[in-house]
């Protein structure tokens, strides 16, 4: 189904699968377009903790046993993290769901931004009753356009088509015509290899700059596709404090805390690269370091 976005998506998956109270687990943390989506439905958001390889299986087990409607991730170069889910933890995650009720949202907004080794296997490959998988064109197209896709199994779709047309009847017909012409008019290939080389770039300019210029308590997270880097400041820190000094230099940076729906995450900050060109990356870097020296240096 074409949608108005892919957050559309995420609204719709809410109103099909989600009640007062029901238990919804979300990687910790979690994307907060979708904890945004899904608050309006009041679920009991529980939070599966995210590592370096992707969701805890353990965790995410015990919230499907304690009988999660759905679980919903990013398991390509997350939003806000930069994570993308070893194949591995892709079978342990199928596994965990497996003979449960929880439905697995797979959202692949940055699937086709990928810089470092081969493609990961999709869940729904891994469990096609029970994904339900989401995209969108605006990070390959333009966001403007407002066109994103989602492909549910046979039990689910039926609801979705039903929740979507309460909401706006159809997706913008004119918006699909101009989109599928224009992709069709051009090689989207070489396009996607264009502008993940450019942001392959940026990755790497961003990394060997907090490298250099970062005190070394600051730690990171090194993407292999998407737009974000994950900070982690030392104890003592707020990045609170660091967005409201940075700001002040004229760097944006987005405090970690809305991304957790159980609080804490008062210490992680989100960074962009995908956006500035070189020359406003570095300088930014350059005065990010130094906001982070000064909070360092005022540390209890
Ligand atoms: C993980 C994730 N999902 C969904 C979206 C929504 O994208 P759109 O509605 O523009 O397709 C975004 C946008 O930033 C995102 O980061």
């Amino acid at each position: 189904m074409i949608t108005n976005g892919s957050q559309q998506c995420l609204d719709l998956i809410g109103k099909v699968l989600l009640g007062r109270g029901d238990p919804c687990a979300i990687e910790r943390p979690g994307y907060l377009g979708a904890i945004q989506a899904f608050s309006l439905f009041e679920p009991a958001f529980v939070p599966v903790p995210l590592d370096a390889g992707g969701p805890e299986p353990g965790a995410l087990g015990d919230a499907a046993r304690a009988g999660a409607r759905l679980f919903y991730g990013v398991p390509n170069s997350q939003n806000p993290s930069g994570t993308t889910w070893s194949s591995e933890r892709r079978r342990e995650v199928a596994a965990a769901l497996e003979g449960t009720g929880t439905i697995m949202v797979d959202d692949d907004a940055y699937g086709e931004l990928r810089f470092d080794g081969p493609a990961r296997v999709p869940l729904r490959a891994l469990a096609p009753e029970r994904t339900v998988m989401t995209g969108s064109f605006s990070k390959i197209l333009a966001p403007g356009i407002r066109l994103g896709w989602c492909v549910a199994p046979p039990a689910i779709m039926p609801h979705l088509v039903t929740a979507k047309q309460a909401s706006d009847l159809h997706s913008n017909t004119f918006a699909q015509q101009v989109a599928a012409r224009y992709l069709a008019s051009i090689p989207v290939d070489d396009h996607i290899a264009r502008i993940t080389g450019v942001y392959r770039r940026h990755r790497d300019l961003m990394l060997a700059l907090a490298a250099d210029l970062f005190p070394e308590e600051v730690s990171w997270t090194r993407p292999d596709g998407g737009m974000f880097v994950w900070l982690t400041l030392p104890a003592g820190c707020s990045s609170l404090a660091l967005f409201e000094t940075a700001l002040k230099s004229n760097v944006a940076i987005l405090p970690g805390l809305p991304f957790y729906t159980d609080g804490g995450g008062d210490r992680t900050v989100r960074l962009n690269f995908s956006n500035a060109d070189e020359a406003s990356l570095e300088e930014g870097m350059h005065r990010l370091a130094r906001a982070l020296a000064g909070q360092l240096r005022s540390a209890p």
